[in-house]
């Protein structure tokens, strides 16, 4: 069922500081900082030959990052998001085989334009899982 990796997402407290990182250490393709207000989080897209690193940072007071950067203070792998063609099927066989999805299981459009869903951690290996339909 799911399909490509689209992105990982890293969460980090100083994106300038993880921007240069990618960029100058790693020698990867990074883009400018993008404030996402309605996601609460500012992301920086690195773009590797077959997929995306997301760093994202927390944009405004209740960012959905705030609390696992605390708990992780120098950042951390905060998601992973797999492509589905079809994300209402998609929720459908994963509640079926008794997955969580969170919020009230109703696709949102996501920071590319397109509907996602996030699947509980406890249900994946300690990962936060995003389908994202593409
Ligand atoms: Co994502």
């Amino acid at each position: 069922m799911i399909g490509r990796l689209n992105h990982v997402a890293i969460a980090v407290a100083d994106l300038a500081k993880a921007s240069t990182l990618y960029r100058d250490t790693l020698g990867a393709v990074v883009s400018a900082p993008i404030g996402q207000p309605d996601h609460g989080v500012t992301v920086v897209f690195v773009t590797l030959p077959n997929t995306k690193i997301e760093l994202l940072a927390p944009l405004g007071e209740s960012s959905p990052i705030a609390k696992f950067l605390e708990r992780n203070p120098d950042g951390g792998m905060h998601h992973i998001c797999y492509e589905v063609a079809d994300i209402r099927a998609a929720r459908d066989r994963l509640q079926a085989q008794g997955a969580r999805v969170l919020g009230d299981g109703e696709p949102r459009i996501g920071a590319h334009g397109k509907p996602v869903l996030f699947l509980h951690p406890k249900d994946f290996n300690g990962t936060l899982v995003e389908i994202e339909q593409v």
